[in-house]
């Protein structure tokens, strides 16, 4: 099978007039269709530099260089305007913060029907079903009223579902969420992992999967890639980033979590040790 992308050798440096500093240094992989690539790594690690300088939406003082291959295209170097075509269209992306994707002046239904109209053909009737269908297959009730409301009335979880909508509605073959749970409290967080994986699964779309948290990428990733100050350091499934991770940030990744997963059921038995008060 052919990989929906195919990444090498990316590099990105910042470029100012005293230095040089290299950001993301030689990163190379791939990712199938219907399969979901985790990128896991600390803050600053360069995980969502690799994915915007393969986006083209790195400004004038990072310089790129690599592959990333994309439709037999090689997307580095490529025209502004063409990779603006592609994302939104071929190229999904979900990102960070739900609240800052949506214009607070304007209800969600005006500003999914521009999406939609960017992007698409559609006239006014056939974007208004496919909004309705968007949130429908989000589980949010009640679309019509939804689409009359402005961001700030909506959860930040419903907004995160709404943004995952629209990408996918547009039925692009790769989908990129960078860190997508990260603003949203547990529970939401829950839900949205399920969305990825149900979307995985039906759609079979290849997606690549960005965070922080060991815990949201062992629900939906396939493979696991780790990195570490703009480099790959372990990839592997996630068994294999459990037991057999050989970096040392890896490893301490690991532990973490597992203090923390350690702490939770410690406080479960003592709750179960509690005598019954009355
Ligand atoms: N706008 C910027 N200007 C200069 N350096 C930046 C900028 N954004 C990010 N960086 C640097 O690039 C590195 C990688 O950042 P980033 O890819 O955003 O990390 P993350 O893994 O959290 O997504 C960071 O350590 C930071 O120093
Ligand atoms: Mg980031």
């Amino acid at each position: 099978m052919k990989p929906a992308m195919k990444v090498e050798d990316l590099c990105v440096d910042l470029v100012t007039r005293r230095q040089k500093k290299r950001i993301v240094d030689h990163v190379k992989f791939e990712v199938y269709p219907g399969e979901c690539l985790g990128i896991l790594g600390e803050s600053g690690s360069g995980k969502s530099m690799s994915l915007k300088a393969v986006l083209g939406l790195l400004d004038k003082n990072f310089q790129v260089s690599g592959q990333a291959v994309f439709d037999d295209k090689n997307l580095i170097g490529a025209p502004g305007e063409e990779l603006r075509k592609l994302r939104g269209n071929q190229i999904g992306m979900v990102l960070q913060n739900p609240m800052t994707c949506f214009d607070p002046l304007y209800r969600i239904g005006s500003q999914m029907a521009e999406t939609f109209a960017m992007h698409t053909d559609w006239n006014g009737e056939k974007i208004r079903s496919v909004s309705l269908e968007v949130l429908d297959q989000m589980r949010i009730h009640d679309g019509a009223e939804v689409l009359e409301k402005y961001p700030h009335q909506l959860s930040g979880g419903m907004l995160q579902r709404i943004m995952i909508g629209i990408a996918m509605a547009l039925s692009p073959e790769l989908l990129i969420a960078d860190e997508p749970t990260t603003a949203i409290d547990a529970i939401t967080q829950y839900e949205i992992l399920e969305e990825f994986e149900r979307i995985k699964r039906e759609k079979k779309k290849a997606m690549i999967f960005i965070t922080h948290d060991l815990g949201a990428i062992s629900k939906v990733a396939d493979r696991i890639m780790v990195m570490n100050s703009g480099r790959i350091v372990d990839q592997g499934d996630f068994h294999h980033i459990l037991h057999h991770a050989k970096d040392p940030y890896t490893r301490l990744l690991v532990e973490k979590r597992m203090a923390v997963m350690d702490r939770y059921r410690d406080i479960l038995k003592r709750e179960e040790r509690k005598p019954c008060l009355n």
